[in-house]
């Protein structure tokens, strides 16, 4: 038995958009920019993509626009803006997603000046703490909706109602929360939001950023002018068709998932806590992501036990996806504050739709095995 638990890394996308996304490469391969009837049936398929993903985040279609993923889609919205000033300042959270923070870091060497909001110990930040950050020269807030290591969840409304009126623009990178939270434009008040395909059982190497009408923003590729000029290159239609159909699965059935995700998860908890002490959770448990937990565990170092779950079948990560392997202790775990003994036993668990009760009751059996192997070695 092999047991997925690393949901928040990549998702398992579903058969229909593995399906329609085989259609399209073998029926409808035309270029959308086309006049003729190949580029408008391809036209027709990006139009439906754009509505489907404007559905799901209450947007209007044209506010959408197809990226290669969530980290372009970051990126267009902090140098996107920035570009359209020589100076400013930018305020955002010290455990967003690497795209973001370098992102920052290459505008603090253009000469912009960058916030850096620290989180308090359950891993949010407050909108007071955006209040008292802001400057007559700000230009943007970008805080991530949840975040994908401790699945904390920001309050991204009350931000957005803080800004409201004040011309600083208000970006939220919600890879994370799309399909395990409501994730409307609307309420949360975002000018900017990042989307990826694979986070929501979609392709890889696709995503979305909804940019509102009105919002000026500079494109970082330049060329053929797709995507109303603000991102050139011919479209990646069969991950936009995958994307599109993975959009609008999510809109009818997050609710339902994200219970499912829940679930699995406090079952997987409840379960581990009856059989083994010294374990931690890492960021608070109150407004956290479905499905995610954090864990250390006293006296294991988390690259051993990864190696075991892994060879017993069940697949969680260190850090986050993009950064494990690096070797380098966890930015967000760091910002929590943990001593180093818990950084270097933290292993992420994300739990999601597909994830049964029995699946989490086999998965906490094998971490108590496998912790207390590793601390009988000792
Ligand atoms: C919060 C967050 N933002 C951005 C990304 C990057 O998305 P992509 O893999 O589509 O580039 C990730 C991926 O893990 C993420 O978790």
């Amino acid at each position: 038995m092999r047991i997925y638990l690393d949901n928040s890394a990549t998702t398992c996308p579903y058969p229909d958009v593995v399906a329609a996304m085989s259609e399209n490469m073998l029926e409808n391969w035309g270029n959308p920019s086309g006049i003729h009837s190949f580029g408008r049936d391809a036209y027709d398929a990006l139009r439906c993509s754009r509505e489907q993903v404007g559905t799901l985040l209450n947007a209007d279609p044209d506010e959408i626009y197809f990226t290669s993923g969530g980290t372009e889609a970051d990126n267009i919205a902090l140098r996107g803006v920035a570009q359209r000033f020589e100076r400013g300042h930018i305020i955002t959270s010290s455990i967003e997603h690497h795209a973001v923070l370098e992102s920052c870091r290459w505008l603090e060497q253009q000469g912009f000046s960058v916030t850096y909001l620290p989180p308090d110990a359950d891993g949010r930040v407050s909108c007071g703490q955006v209040a008292a950050a802001l400057r007559p020269d700000t230009l943007l807030v970008s805080i991530m909706h949840a975040n994908n290591e401790i699945g904390s969840m920001q309050p991204i409304a009350e931000i957005g109602r803080l800004l409201a009126g004040s011309g600083v623009l208000l970006h939220t990178d919600a890879v994370q929360s799309v399909g395990k939270a409501e994730v409307d434009v609307q309420k949360l008040g975002v000018d900017m939001l990042t989307l990826s395909g694979h986070k929501i059982n979609g392709p890889k190497g696709v995503g979305a950023l909804f940019v509102r009408h009105g919002a000026d923003i500079e494109p970082l590729l330049r060329g053929g002018g797709q995507e109303r000029g603000l991102r050139s290159g011919t479209e990646n239609m069969p991950g936009i068709v995958g994307l599109g159909v993975a959009a609008g699965l999510t809109h009818q059935r997050w609710q339902q998932q994200a219970a499912q995700a829940r679930l699995a998860c406090s079952t997987f908890w409840q379960d581990l806590q009856g059989r083994l002490d010294g374990v931690t959770v890492n960021g608070g448990m109150e407004d956290r992501l479905a499905g995610n937990l954090n864990l250390s565990f006293a006296g294991v170092e988390s690259t051993s036990l990864l190696l075991l779950l892994d060879m017993a079948g069940v697949a969680v990560s260190a850090a986050s996806a993009c950064s494990s392997g690096s070797g380098a202790p966890s930015h967000v775990l760091q910002a929590l504050g943990l001593d180093e003994q818990r950084l270097r036993s933290a292993v992420r668990l994300s739990f999601g739709w597909q994830n049964t009760v029995t699946e989490a009751h086999a998965a906490a059996e094998i971490f108590a095995d496998k912790v207390s192997l590793l601390r009988a070695a000792e």
